[in-house]
């Protein structure tokens, strides 16, 4: 047998036989469903200037910041579907072998998908907030231009629900993922390279914890050889379908 089968089964069987299972994810498990990742060589900051989402750029180059952000994350996001790994989540989830997946992405992918306890840990693109009166708006209900959007109500400056640079995790998520992570018997840590703090502790909160880690990346990331328990270097969606088939066979 070979032995990228042999983690499948291994994976499979961490799976079947834990009480809590959670699963961490990050711009790679988007991948296969059009979005590019951040980082490396091909990754959207290598053709955009990440300061578009500083917090006190936005304020000051209010224009030009928009205009990239409407393009990248909702043009271009909001046309993207879940792909099959959002899908088996989902799907775990709805057999009850997952309890909860903690995102570190803003595209409502997983929502899309189907999965229901979800941790939107750097927010989300489906609501934008007034910095004026703090109202919040659903962004379905917006007409979103070139222009930067305003608030309906007091015509302040809107932002989108999801942290710039320089913003805190959401109160409810920071302090729900760090339960999840001490409640976890497995971590599904999926498509993250681990450079992003805070988001990089929830898995290690897990590990301290006892919980046993399967990390399915095609690179080696910075958890990889530090505490990842099973590696599988695959893609997101060929490496969670063979999980799937063998717990499901
Ligand atoms: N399946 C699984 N993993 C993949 C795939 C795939 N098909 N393709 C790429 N990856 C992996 C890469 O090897 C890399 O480890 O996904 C990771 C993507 O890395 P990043 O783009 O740096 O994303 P991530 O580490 O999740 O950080 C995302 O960066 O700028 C911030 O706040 C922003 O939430 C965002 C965070």
């Amino acid at each position: 047998m070979s032995t990228i089968k042999y983690r499948h089964i291994e994976a499979a069987e961490y799976l079947i036989n834990s009480k809590y299972t959670i699963a961490t994810t990050g711009a790679g498990i988007s991948v296969e469903s059009g979005i590019p990742p951040f980082r490396g060589q091909d990754g959207l900051w290598s053709r955009y200037n990440p300061i578009v989402l500083d917090l006190d750029y936005y304020y000051s180059n209010t224009i030009e910041s928009w205009k990239v952000i409407k393009k990248l994350f909702f043009d271009f996001f909001g046309s993207a579907k879940p792909n099959e790994a959002h899908k088996v989540l989902a799907r775990l989830e709805e057999k009850e072998l997952l309890n909860c997946v903690i995102t570190q992405n803003i595209d409502n992918l997983h929502h899309e998908a189907g999965s229901k306890n979800i941790i939107e840990y750097h927010g989300n693109s489906r609501q934008m907030v007034c910095m004026k009166c703090a109202d919040i708006f659903a962004v379905k209900n917006l007409t979103l231009t070139n222009e930067p959007p305003k608030c309906p109500h007091c015509s302040g400056l809107l932002k989108p629900d999801f942290i710039f640079f320089g913003e805190a995790i959401p109160q409810y998520a920071a302090t729900q993922s760090v339960i999840e992570a001490k409640k976890a018997d497995v971590v599904l840590l999926i498509g993250t390279t681990g450079e992003v703090m805070p988001a990089s502790f929830i898995p290690e909160i897990a590990k301290s914890s006892g919980a046993k880690i399967i990390e399915i990346n095609p690179i080696p990331s910075k958890f990889t050889n530090r505490f990842t328990d099973i590696y599988i270097p695959q893609k997101a969606s060929e490496a969670l379908l063979m999980i799937e088939s063998i717990i499901f066979k």
